[in-house]
């Protein structure tokens, strides 16, 4: 991208972006931002491409999930404790069925603004503009709140450092060490709810002793007892992208030092807009959603623009069409992916296709259609031949009532027990874990098929 700017994306029509009010404050935290040091290095950006590429060639699996969208009033070191955990602990799962390397990415330190279906939001009657995530606005409903703010900015960039600097503490610091991990899963695998579970869980156990006995414990390797663990979110603020944008001085490429991994929403994605304008000039790997709308056409045209040199592990496709729609889309995008020979990871979002109103008036998923969705993506891909190479999920370390069904049945009465989200409903952790349960079983069906196709 030699001519490529980091502000040119103002010259392209926007859509899903605040109108700041006052353009003082607004420059100000901007210019405040851009001085301030980058949350991510280029190295690891470097390092996390690598292993995306990995994923496209079925050598790794990639594991994104985390808040829909962050908070002010939730951020806290127990939030981010618990979502890192079950996070390791759906990564030893999925691990074990894949028998690959599984990429763990955040949706965290970052994930602050929302794109929304409408405008404006009406209750009983009063009309306000619609909360946009709290990097921008605020969650009440008061004409006040909802009111742009760019202070906002600078209060996510310090959540964000916060947040990261306790990932990678925990990421290095003894608390991912193999061993716990498994002893949190047997925690979740002693309910009698989860029995069909166990047999999984003990046979991880056993391989663990057995490496134990062959002198493979962490206290000898420093691999069982770290993990590497990347963030995303999606890029949507683009006035903050902009001021957290450097130039890293090794290969003289753009880097979004906002976050590891970012990703173009399903709303944004418009091939001439703002978000593919600056998306494309940044080397962190990119994510795009891909959701029933996404026609072959502009799907080509988003990757020859987004990934012109087809560099393995630039760009993540993420499917989320609904359980039942699968194979209305995803076989034509397939399609266009292999006619212009693509490397692309294959993910698999079976949250944002899936949100219905609940008979309580709550915004829910029912843990089944998540599940369908998931099957559906992986069935289609071992029929066409391609690679299924990730999941993304909206999940919480909280035991929140905002998902309903899984082992520990949430019902519809239940919803309004624990219902915290600040935006989209979440699976809690019991269900992230068994999703991971379920997902390690298509994972083996795909180790499968991937060695019948080496053999032949
Ligand atoms: C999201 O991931 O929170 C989101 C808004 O997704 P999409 O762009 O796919 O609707
Ligand atoms: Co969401």
């Amino acid at each position: 991208m030699a001519d490529w700017q980091k502000s040119d994306w103002r010259n392209k029509p926007r859509v899903q972006m605040p109108d700041y009010t006052d353009a003082g404050p607004l420059a100000a935290v901007e210019k405040r931002l851009s001085s301030y040091p980058p949350l991510v290095f280029a190295g690891e950006v470097r390092r996390l491409k690598a292993e995306l590429g990995a994923a496209s060639r079925g050598e790794a699996f990639l594991l994104q999930g985390g808040d829909c969208a962050e908070s002010f009033a939730e951020f806290a070191a127990d939030n981010i404790r618990d979502t890192f955990k079950v996070m390791l602990q759906m990564a030893m799962v999925l691990t074990y069925g894949a028998k690959v390397p599984v990429v763990k990415v955040g949706r965290m330190a970052g994930q602050m603004a929302k794109p929304r279906s409408a405008p404006t939001e009406t209750v009983d009657g009063v009309e306000l503009p619609s909360y946009r995530g709290d990097i921008i606005n605020g969650f009440d409903f008061t004409p006040e709140a909802r009111i742009p703010d760019p202070e906002r900015m600078a209060q996510a960039y310090l959540q964000a450092a916060a947040s990261l600097n306790l990932l990678r503490a925990f990421s290095s610091g003894g608390f991912a060490d193999v061993r716990k991990v498994h002893q949190w899963t047997l925690g979740f695998t002693d309910k009698p709810e989860a029995e069909k579970y166990r047999e999984l869980a003990s046979r991880i156990g056993d391989t663990l002793d057995f490496m134990e006995a062959a002198g493979l414990t962490s206290a000898t390797n420093h691999e069982l007892q770290t993990v590497d663990f990347y963030t995303s979110h999606e890029a949507l603020l683009l006035e903050y992208e902009e001021a957290l944008c450097r130039m890293d001085s090794t290969s003289g490429k753009w880097l979004a030092g906002s976050g590891h991994m970012i990703w173009i929403g399903d709303r944004t994605r418009q091939p001439d807009g703002a978000h593919v304008e600056f998306c494309k000039g940044v080397m962190n790997p990119i994510g795009l959603k891909c959701g029933p709308s996404m026609t072959s056409g502009h799907l080509k045209s988003l990757m020859a623009t987004l990934n012109p040199e087809n560099e393995a592990g630039r760009l993540t496709l993420i499917a989320r069409f609904g359980a039942g729609s699968v194979g209305e889309h995803l076989p034509r995008l397939i399609k266009a992916v292999e006619e212009e020979g693509a490397k692309v990871v294959w993910s698999c979002d079976p949250m944002h296709g899936n949100t219905i109103k609940s008979s309580t008036g709550y915004k829910t998923r029912p843990f089944d259609s998540v599940l369908r969705e998931v099957k559906e993506f992986f069935a289609i891909h071992n029929a066409e031949g391609t690679i299924p190479g990730g999941v993304h999920f909206e999940m919480t370390g909280q035991d929140v009532t905002e998902c309903t069904g899984g082992v520990r049945d949430v019902t519809d009465e239940d919803l309004s027990d624990r219902y915290h989200t600040a935006c989209d409903p979440r699976l809690n952790a019991s269900q992230s874990l068994e999703l991971a349960f379920l997902v390690a079983e298509e994972l083996s069906g795909r180790r499968a098929g991937l060695e019948r196709a080496k053999a032949v």
